[in-house]
């Protein structure tokens, strides 16, 4: 081993990011408790509001957890049993497993090898009379190709349900030159705040983003209980609410959010030109008419034996992660017949060869050219 370090490397630092607004979360979450607003208390509203100005989205509906976000828009959408709802397998099981709970049909697709994102060709060819809408995930923090998602959906009448949960704040670039941020493109748009999300809160938290008014109003009914006035219940739904503890830091993070992004994206380009055009490692491309806020940044490890490498950083104290080890078409729960391996050359293949190193808004150049030195020494020994 070449070099060491004396900082401890994470995954994630919340810790270190807390540090720096400690004192104005810490003032935030005190108001709440003074003034006990634990439920739907002022700052839920006041963080909504700044998060529609911040994506330039009519409407933004707070929730409990992203998972319950894509749940909530697939019951307001008014998806049926039998319906068939297109997503990727190389994604968190959280997209396709609402589909499946809703009695929907998931029919999952293969990505695109260089962005990981649904392939748009794939979506087409699994189009059927029954397709309702589509998934797309904008995985790892840039947007799939929503132009051509978009005018496919266009063609075949399809909602679009864009999973957002790892891409807050990535900006697509349309032909014509409009730019919409990650989640205000499709029908609707779903997101969560998972702590080690981009704009993570100090718990479970997720919303749901629309243009479309009418729609807003269903989505609202649906994460309260189906409830259009107090006690009447129109249409069946959920309790799903964003706590007004994790509003409260969530409106103070959002204002670093930018910051955050360019943070990250500084760490992406130190790795990208540590690793440029190494034989064995494959450094993420970068999708055109899309930003990237890097939630992940992902290698793809070339002949090399990728387990061994993973605990060869381990016991150099380098976390790493395998987003994700076992396709969604590949779990027991999501057998099809229409899942077969022959459609997943690329997914399957992904899930042997890619690596997450760390990647968070506190990396300095002294932990970045430890981990980057490290998978240098490891890989080319
Ligand atoms: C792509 C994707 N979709 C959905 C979710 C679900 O979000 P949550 O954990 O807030 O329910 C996640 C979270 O990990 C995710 O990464």
């Amino acid at each position: 081993m070449s070099t060491t370090i004396a900082k401890k490397i994470q995954m994630v630092d919340l810790k270190g990011q807390y540090q720096k607004i400690k004192t104005e979360v810490d003032a935030a979450i005190q108001n709440v408790i003074d003034n006990t607003a634990f439920i739907n208390g002022p700052a839920v509203k006041e963080f909504q509001a700044d998060l529609e100005r911040y994506l330039g989205v009519k409407n933004v509906i707070p929730c409990a957890n992203g998972t319950d976000a894509l749940q909530i828009a697939m019951m307001a959408l008014g998806l049926k049993p039998g319906d068939e709802v297109i997503t990727a397998s190389h994604t968190y099981v959280a997209t396709a497993e609402v589909i499946g709970l809703l009695g929907l049909t998931p029919i999952l697709v293969e990505v695109h090898p260089d962005t990981f994102c649904i392939n748009v060709d794939a979506i087409a060819k699994a189009i059927t009379p029954k397709t309702k809408a589509i998934v797309p995930v904008h995985l790892y923090g840039q947007c799939a190709d929503m132009e051509s998602i978009l005018a496919l959906a266009k063609k075949h009448n399809l909602f679009v349900i864009e999973d957002v949960a790892q891409a807050i704040g990535a900006e697509y670039t349309f032909s014509d030159g409009k730019k919409h941020k990650a989640g205000t493109m499709g029908t609707v748009g779903c997101t969560s705040f998972f702590p080690s999300k981009n704009l993570g809160c100090y718990g479970d938290g997720g919303a749901i983003y629309t243009n479309d008014d009418e729609l807003a109003k269903k989505l609202r009914m649906t994460a309260h209980h189906g409830q259009s006035v107090q006690y009447v219940h129109d249409v069946l739904g959920v309790n799903s609410r964003l706590d007004t503890i994790q509003a409260a830091v969530l409106k103070i993070k959002l204002k670093h959010l930018d910051e955050y992004s360019a943070a990250r994206n500084k760490a992406a380009a130190y790795y990208d030109k540590a690793f440029a055009n190494h034989p064995k490692i494959k450094t993420p491309v970068r999708a055109k008419n899309t930003t990237h806020v890097f939630h992940q940044y992902t290698l793809q490890l070339v002949g090399v034996d990728r387990n061994k490498i993973r605990e060869q950083l381990a016991a150099r104290d380098i976390p790493s992660m395998i987003y994700y080890p076992i396709p969604v078409h590949k779990q027991k729960a999501y057998q099809s017949d229409r899942h077969t391996s022959a459609n997943f050359p690329i997914t399957e293949h992904l899930a042997t060869c890619v690596l997450s190193l760390p990647m968070h808004t506190e990396l300095d150049e002294e932990i970045l050219n430890y981990i980057s030195t490290s998978l240098l020494e490891l890989v080319n020994a």
